[in-house]
């Protein structure tokens, strides 16, 4: 990953945060059908892999998941901590970088990345990893800035390695059942105008076996 959890940690605590308040509209339909009592959710457990402030952390809380958010900002956790303390929501927060933490196997019946880009050797390990920690029948989902950003869209990596192609994951995705890998063109509000954005989508499960 390129930048450190103290620029991170300088965004969380002096920067704009509005982008951090309301869930991604891409992340609210992917995750808004899945239900945390439901066959294959874990027992209604989720973790939230570079959860940021918490936007998607808290809005599961809040929908009944029990919720792990990783990051290695603490700023971003300290956060998080306090709007689920003012809301008395279910969320846990696990400070670390994600290169090198591994979390438990088998456990989470939901996996969320939104809009973390690792370089693009760490994405594939971070995508094992979070794979390995899927109960059976649990799905991940991944939300992103796609390639087609670089240099027509707006937000994202300026590396087009580091920007997520949807067929790039699916391969890092090995062992799930991919249920849809897209990519999807929308469009975000800019200090100067509403702007064409290209994200990648891609939501797959474990398969219920053993
Ligand atoms: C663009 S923000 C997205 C935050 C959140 N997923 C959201 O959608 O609001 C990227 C987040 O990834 C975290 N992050 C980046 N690299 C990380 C790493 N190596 N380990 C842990 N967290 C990391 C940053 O601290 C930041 O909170």
């Amino acid at each position: 990953m390129t930048l450190s959890a103290e620029y991170w940690d300088r965004r969380y605590t002096h920067g704009d945060l509005g982008w951090t308040h309301q869930p991604h509209p891409l992340v609210v339909e992917e995750l808004e059908p899945l239900e945390p009592g439901a066959p294959g959710a874990g027992g209604g457990t989720a973790l939230d892999l570079g959860a940021g402030a918490g936007r998607h952390a808290l809005w599961l809380a809040r929908r009944g998941w029990a919720v792990t958010a990783v990051d290695f900002s603490a700023a971003a956790l300290a956060r998080t901590r306090e709007l689920a303390g003012q809301e008395g929501l279910d969320v846990r927060t696990v400070q670390a970088d994600l290169t090198d933490h591994q979390s438990p196997s088998s456990a989470y019946g939901l996996i969320l990345l939104a809009y973390v880009h690792p370089e693009s050797g760490g994405r594939a390990a971070l995508l094992a990893g979070a794979a390995r920690s899927l109960a059976p029948g649990g799905r991940i989902v991944v939300v992103g800035h796609h390639a087609d950003n670089v240099g027509r869209g707006v937000g994202g990596p300026s590396d087009p390695e580091q920007a997520y192609a949807p067929e790039v994951l699916v391969g890092e995705l090995a062992g799930l059942t991919v249920e849809r890998a897209e990519r999807v063109e929308h469009t975000v509000g800019t200090g100067t105008g509403v702007r064409l954005s290209f994200a990648t989508v891609v939501r797959a499960r474990r398969p219920a076996g053993p």
